[in-house]
């Protein structure tokens, strides 16, 4: 297993203040800045695209930018969330026509490439482009929306891709999103996560730092 990282997704920010805001949860202890990325197409909602995350670059931002992509189509963002300083760019495979292709795409711009699973997505899908994956993200909400609740049944689909990648002996990132907090972080990291997106539980919480600092006390039992 590698180090546990802390992703807060920046859907739950105050978008007026993004800047201060993305370096003020960094200065609390995050690892990875979780950028959602909604079209009202793929999902129901709408966030935010490639020029926000080329502000945040130039606004100072150094820590690594992990780009979730609910958009459909997909390949033709994959370039410009390159250029404008994705670290890591993931994407719905129900969204892609060419899963392969779009995998390659994501990692000859320079970036870590990555699947991610709804709650009802079978993780077949990994079956033949393993090799060209860096990370795996399983939702554990339907995607759309932050603030919602943990589905419980993501456990077992975790303890199931935490099986394929340890199988597979290549360092791919087990990432989980959607309804994480607090009280369920130890549970989630028993079954085999070790890279967490957390946007309502930091960003409602008035003090960010205590409640990394609590997340990481829960991922050290
Ligand atoms: C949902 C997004 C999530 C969401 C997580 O579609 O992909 O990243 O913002 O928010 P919380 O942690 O509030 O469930
Ligand atoms: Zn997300």
């Amino acid at each position: 297993m590698q180090p546990y990282l802390i992703a807060p997704s920046i859907l739950s920010a105050d978008f007026a203040r993004l800047g201060d805001d993305v370096a003020k949860v960094l200065s609390a202890g995050a690892d990875v800045v979780h950028f959602d990325v909604m079209d009202n197409h793929y999902v129901p909602n709408l966030t935010m695209g490639p020029m926000v995350c080329r502000a945040l670059r130039n606004y100072g931002i150094t820590a690594p930018i992990d780009v979730h992509l609910m958009v459909e189509p997909v390949d033709s963002l994959v370039p410009q969330f390159a250029d404008a300083g994705a670290s890591i760019i993931t994407f719905h495979p129900e969204a892609s026509r060419h899963i392969d292709r779009t995998l390659q795409l994501i990692k000859s711009h320079g970036c870590q490439a990555g699947l991610v699973f709804n709650p009802a997505t079978p993780l077949s899908y990994l079956d033949y482009v393993l090799d060209k994956v860096d990370v795996v993200l399983l939702m554990s909400v339907n995607p759309g929306f932050g603030g919602q609740k943990f589905i419980p049944a993501t456990l077992d689909k975790l303890a199931e891709a935490r099986r394929i990648i340890d199988q597979s002996g290549l360092p791919i990132r087990l990432e989980i999103d959607g309804g994480v907090n607090v009280d369920n972080i130890a549970e989630i990291a028993s079954a085999g996560a070790d890279m967490f997106v957390a946007g309502s539980a930091i960003f409602n919480a008035p003090d960010y730092k205590h409640v990394i600092q609590q997340m990481h006390q829960q991922l050290a039992k």
